[in-house]
């Protein structure tokens, strides 16, 4: 019986699961855990490809000894220096004094400010190529996705591509780790959530890296985190191209903040008008109770949004206000918007959410409202009218 770490003929696994962590980046959660995945070919030179986060190093370097025994490693490929990845290089470099580290030149000073590693560095350039006996290795830059000395590394003996975080999910991986080996549901959604995370704002980076790789005959994705891909290359690519387009389908998110249920009700009111004009999907998010991290990946989704807040101290609800901060902050584009807010003695959310629109460039939709106290006739009737101005928005471009 073949050992169960081999990916393809000299290709192992030897990643980690993380079940333990609550919120990735101190601020993602992670219902289904995250997997850090690293890679052994076990060539004539042996070749380590990224590692794994450091709580994980006993583990990490049994599955290595499982493979190799006692036998050195020749090279350490580091894609990507986020420490989920890259915290293991001091103590790899420890147990293996000779290893030469493959990198580019924005790599090596950030492996020298996080870990003080500064000996056997192999600097690669864009294009350039490692032969390791059965196999041939080529480096390919391609920065900002999403920091600036990510790469990728492609073997073009097996067509495989070391992809980094790109083409990455949440979801530890459980069992196994071959999409066409395990029940791959839970991924999908995780992955848009990921993707509109931790990637967010490099939608450029992310298309000049597709361009880039598009003529390579990839047979097998090993991302950094989530399975390993074979089967669902096409369906894997057309989520990341479509989402670093900032493409997304027919829908509506709602997201609102409510103290009282009073701008909650106006939320109600332009859902339920939406769906009386033929919208399917709504996503309606209550933001002090939905996390953040559900409400960006609901926006890559779905091209309408639709945001509520009442007024609070002469401000806008915290709660949204923190949500417009990320929305910018990934710099999405093409999106349809429509305001709602309510007051009780003096309105201002809904004046400066209107700054938000204009910052945000997305297309303004309907009249803003801006409702006093409690919800009447004259309100369900804006409410109404705004959802109306969204369906027709859409439905143009259906
Ligand atoms: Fe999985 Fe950007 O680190």
């Amino acid at each position: 019986m073949e050992p169960k770490s081999i990916v393809k003929g000299k290709v192992h696994y030897v990643g980690v699961n993380d079940r333990n962590k609550h919120l990735f980046e101190g601020m993602w959660p992670l219902p289904y855990g995250v997997s850090y995945n690293s890679y052994l070919i076990d060539d004539e030179k042996i070749v380590l490809v990224d590692t794994v986060d450091i709580n994980f190093f006993e583990v990490y370097l049994r599955k290595i000894k499982l493979i190799i025994g006692d036998k050195p490693i020749d090279y350490l490929i580091i894609n990507h220096m986020e420490p989920d990845h890259s915290g293991s290089i001091r103590l790899i470099k420890q147990h293996y004094p000779n290893i030469q580290i493959i990198g580019n030149k924005q790599t090596f000073g950030m492996i020298e400010g996080f870990y003080g590693v500064t000996e056997g560095q192999h600097l690669v350039k864009d294009g350039d190529e490692l032969e390791i006996g059965h196999h041939k290795l080529r480096f390919y830059l391609t920065p900002m996705v999403h920091w600036p000395e990510t790469m990728m590394t492609f073997d073009e003996t097996d067509g495989i591509l070391f992809a980094g975080d790109a083409f990455g999910c949440f979801g530890t991986l459980d069992g196994g780790f071959l999409d066409t080996r395990i029940n791959t549901d839970k991924y999908w959604d995780e992955m848009v959530r990921y993707y509109s995370n931790i990637v967010g704002k490099y939608g450029n980076p992310v298309q000049k890296a597709l361009q880039k790789l598009g003529g390579l005959p990839i047979t097998t994705i090993c991302s950094t985190h989530g399975p390993v891909w074979t089967d669902y290359i096409g369906k894997v690519v057309e989520i990341y191209d479509r989402l670093s387009k900032y493409e997304a389908e027919e829908g509506v998110v709602i997201a609102y903040g409510s103290m009282y249920g009073n701008t909650e009700e106006m939320a109600e009111a332009i859902a339920e008008e939406l769906s009386a004009q033929g919208v399917k999907n709504i996503v309606m998010h209550n933001v002090s109770k939905s996390h953040p991290s559900y409400i960006l990946a609901d926006i890559f989704k779905y091209k309408g949004l639709i945001i509520g807040s009442p007024t609070y101290s002469n401000q806008i609800y915290p709660e949204i206000e923190a949500l417009l901060a990320k929305i910018l902050l990934r710099e999405i584009k093409v999106r349809y918007l429509g305001l709602f807010g309510s007051f009780t003695w003096a309105g201002a959310a809904v004046k400066r959410m209107g700054e938000f629109a204009e910052k945000s460039k997305f297309e303004l939709v309907g009249a803003p409202i801006e409702m006093k106290q409690a919800m009447k006739e004259h309100n369900y009737d804006q409410c109404y009218q705004l959802a109306d101005a969204m369906a027709k928005r859409l439905k143009q471009d259906a």
